[in-house]
């Protein structure tokens, strides 16, 4: 059995790990919320793993509030890029893969076609830069690391904008959301299950990988999609805007090419729209 740690325990990401564990038996997890295992302190970090042994490290720990990191870049860079980099030297010495995941911001969003692994990056906030130095980091200091680019997630879990919208349209708010950006609804949930068959497998194609779900999208669309889906289409007074004032500035297009994830793992990528519905549904289910 491989031992897998997953940090940043309480966040969306690892809640949907968690939840998809019991699929994968022969994956033995821990699990540390930020009380636990604070990424930020090395020394912590390293006592740690000397103390505990892993095949694999999952990282979800991040700072991942875009807007708060415009003003707060100190905070940004210490979670993001300074805490991977001790992360990648642990690894490094315990043996341990390195699985991290990072983001379609890294991007500036003036391409017009699916970003590829080998494109050039070129954040335009401060989120992005903090993520991609994180990148930068883990390659100088590990060489067994998986680096799983992914964007706009979205689960029952944790603050996102799925959540946002059903609690607006369940309070009667009327909503105003742009149409701007461009970019693929990532079911959190699919991402964990991708990133546990790169836990289980015994590939060595260590490096930089894209994944999302596919098809495309802007927030309105997607906005949309969920009130459709929960049945408030009709009753939620919804608009449209291509002026929505934010303070960091968010790539227009931003959508990833998953190709090289989907030939490495042997998966294939599910659209957008459909994963939404199987949220629903399985939510149906549990009730
Ligand atoms: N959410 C998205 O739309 C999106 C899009 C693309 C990529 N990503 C990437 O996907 C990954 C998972 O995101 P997510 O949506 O699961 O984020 P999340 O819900 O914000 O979870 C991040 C977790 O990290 C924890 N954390 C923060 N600082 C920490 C520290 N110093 N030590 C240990 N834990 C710490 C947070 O704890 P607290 O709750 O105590 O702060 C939180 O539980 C991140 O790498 C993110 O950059 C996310």
């Amino acid at each position: 059995m491989k031992k897998v740690l997953v940090t940043g325990a309480f966040g969306q990401l690892a809640m949907c790990i968690k939840q998809a564990a019991p699929n994968f038996p022969d994956l033995d997890f821990t699990f540390v919320n930020r009380t636990e295992l604070d990424v930020t302190d090395p020394a912590t970090v390293r006592s740690y793993f000397s103390e505990h042994s892993f095949d694999v490290c999952i990282n979800t720990a991040a700072y991942t509030n875009v807007e708060k990191a415009e003003t707060e870049k100190e905070q940004a860079f210490a979670v993001n890029a300074a805490a991977v980099k001790t992360l990648a030297e642990v690894c490094k010495i315990h043996k341990t893969v390195l699985i991290h995941v990072s983001t379609d911001y890294v991007f500036d969003g003036t391409k017009t076609s699916p970003y590829i692994e080998q494109d050039a990056t070129n954040p335009i906030n401060v989120y992005g830069a903090s993520k991609l130095a994180g990148e930068e980091e883990l390659a100088a200091h590990c060489s067994r690391y998986f680096i799983i680019r992914t964007s706009w997630l979205y689960s029952e879990y944790g603050h996102n904008f799925f959540k946002t919208i059903l609690r607006h349209a369940n309070e009667g708010n009327p909503l105003t959301i742009t149409t701007e950006q461009l970019g693929t609804p990532t079911n959190a949930n699919n991402l964990a299950e991708a990133i546990l068959l790169v836990a289980t497998s015994e590939s060595s194609a260590y490096g930089l990988y894209h994944y999302s779900n596919s098809g495309e999208a802007s927030w309105y669309d997607f906005a949309k999609a969920i009130l459709q889906e929960s049945g408030q289409i009709e009753t939620v007074n919804l608009a449209k805007t291509d002026h929505y004032r934010t303070f960091a500035k968010r790539p227009v297009y931003s959508i990833l090419n998953s190709t090289k994830f989907c030939k490495a793992f042997k998966v294939d990528t599910i659209n957008w729209r459909e994963s939404l519905k199987t949220l629903f549904v399985e939510n149906n289910n549990h009730k």
